[in-house]
């Protein structure tokens, strides 16, 4: 059967930088270490006054086709994940074709647009449909153009206003993938929550403390259906574990969640009994209070643990090495830990081809999916080409009064006033009033 996945992938960030610790925090009156340490990061991408989530995802898409020879007549299908939407019927699949259009030859008349929402997951739903529309192969030949894009950006106040970030990832799905294939095994955990909405509205309204519990439970439930059709997973099955990452605080939580869950019976748990106690499900408890008493106990314990830091430094902290440069992406978050994990194991010389990835995909309102996938021999090669880098080194640091005039600027009330642009465009797509992206 053939093999379907990621064969190409490009991030684009938008162009400022708001730096946590030295702006945000003195501003806010808070320790930087609350940001630095508590939820892990350094600094957010924020999007200039001329960047949105048609622009961002066209560049991203853009520079993916140019880098791979594309043209429209290749690929038959344009998805757009987003929850940062402007528009309740046109999908923002037709505005980036648009913009496409006008630097290649051809047009997508031919291909199949849309938009995917739930939340941050919907960028990993899009790839699944991707994946589902070659394997039923009605791609003939061709490939499909996905694009995870967001301004994730909170009202100002907001505790979720720490977390924000901006930014596209275009990934190319198609048979024999350079990058990674997709296993068939996925594993879902879904229930109707309310801890993260935007009933038309600009900014969500969050209830921050719960959605971080309402995270953990759902990518418990997922992880336990994965096995239920992979068999039970082990933390050495895995050469990386990519989770969506809304901060890389969060990421903390899931991985140790995820660690005890894999290392039940197994010989890891027997080691670490003698060090830490045995696990609290083999001993009697009074009442429930008691046995959850325990299970906080015991995993208090478990991430001081040597053998649990070592595997969260070795396959957990180099996903988490982008988010903390540029925050929150919501739907193109979980393909950034990815793409920041594989880039970790290319400048490392790690020999990974063959090796798998756990993928945790997460959207509130709720659901987690999990899914394995295998690295594919062209995976080195596709991930030198990223310029994240030079993207993240090119941002201009913003004050904190500068900061408040561009989140202002992207309130949609004040998108036509005359703002200040504080970058220069550079032969790239640029927001110039409705109804007019061009490429300046
Ligand atoms: N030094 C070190 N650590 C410090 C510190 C200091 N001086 N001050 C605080 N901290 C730590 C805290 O102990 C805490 O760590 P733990 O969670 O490990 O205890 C961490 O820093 C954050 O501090 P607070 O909990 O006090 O922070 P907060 O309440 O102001 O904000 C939040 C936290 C509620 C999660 C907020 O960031 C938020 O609302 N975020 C948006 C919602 C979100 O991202 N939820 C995640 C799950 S939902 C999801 O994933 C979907 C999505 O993309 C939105």
């Amino acid at each position: 059967m053939t093999s379907v996945g990621i064969d190409a992938i490009e991030i684009h960030t938008g162009k400022l930088k708001l730096d946590l610790a030295n702006t945000f925090a003195p501003a806010k009156g808070e320790e930087p270490e609350k940001y630095t340490k508590g939820l892990g990061l350094a600094a957010s991408s924020f999007p200039d006054t001329y960047e949105d989530i048609v622009t961002m995802g066209a560049n991203a898409a853009h520079r993916l086709m140019k880098r791979r020879g594309l043209e429209p007549a290749d690929i038959g299908r344009i998805d757009v994940a987003t929850e940062s939407a402007f528009d309740n019927s046109k999908p923002v699949s037709t505005y980036i074709a648009g913009c496409l259009e006008q630097v290649f030859e051809g047009d997508f008349h031919h291909a199949n647009k849309g938009e995917r929402k739930f939340a941050c997951i919907s960028g990993t739903q899009s790839l699944d449909d991707a994946y589902n529309w070659i394997k039923a192969d009605r791609n003939r030949g061709r490939s499909a153009l996905v694009i995870a894009t967001d301004t994730a950006l909170y009202a100002r106040g907001d505790a979720g206003e720490a977390t924000q970030g901006a930014g596209a990832v275009a990934m190319l799905i198609g048979e024999d993938p350079d990058l990674v294939e997709l296993s068939t095994e996925q594993g879902y955990g879904s229930a109707d929550e309310t801890d993260f909405l935007k009933p038309n509205q600009q900014f969500p309204s969050v209830d921050g403390k719960r959605s971080v519990q309402v995270y953990l439970a759902r990518m418990r439930e997922a992880l336990e259906d994965f096995e239920s059709v992979s068999g039970d997973t082990h933390p050495d099955d895995f050469v990386l574990v990519p989770f969506h990452t809304p901060f890389p605080g969060m990421v903390r939580k899931a991985a140790l969640l995820g660690y005890r869950h894999m290392i039940r019976d197994t010989s890891i748990e027997e080691e670490l009994a003698a060090e830490i106690g045995r696990q609290p499900r083999y001993e009697a408890f009074e009442d429930e209070a008691a046995f959850l008493d325990a299970v906080r106990e015991y995993t208090d314990a478990l991430k001081g643990t040597e053998t649990y830091l070592e595997w969260y430094d070795r396959v957990i902290a180099p996903t988490l090495e982008i988010a903390r440069e540029v925050g929150n992406w919501y739907t193109g978050s979980v393909h950034v830990a990815r793409a920041s994990g594989l880039k970790h194991a290319l400048e490392n010389d790690w020999e990974i081809e063959g090796k798998k990835l756990l993928v945790g995909s997460y959207g509130s309102g709720a659901q987690a999916e999990i899914h394995a996938e295998t690295v594919q021999p062209g995976w080195e090669e596709e991930i030198a080409h990223l310029t994240v880098d030079e993207q993240l080194e090119a941002r201009r640091d913003i004050s904190f009064e500068e900061y408040e005039r561009v989140h202002d600027a992207h309130n949609h009330d004040k998108r036509l006033d005359d703002v200040e642009e504080f970058t220069v465009p550079d032969g790239e797509f640029a927001f110039d009033g409705w109804g007019r992206m061009g490429e300046r």
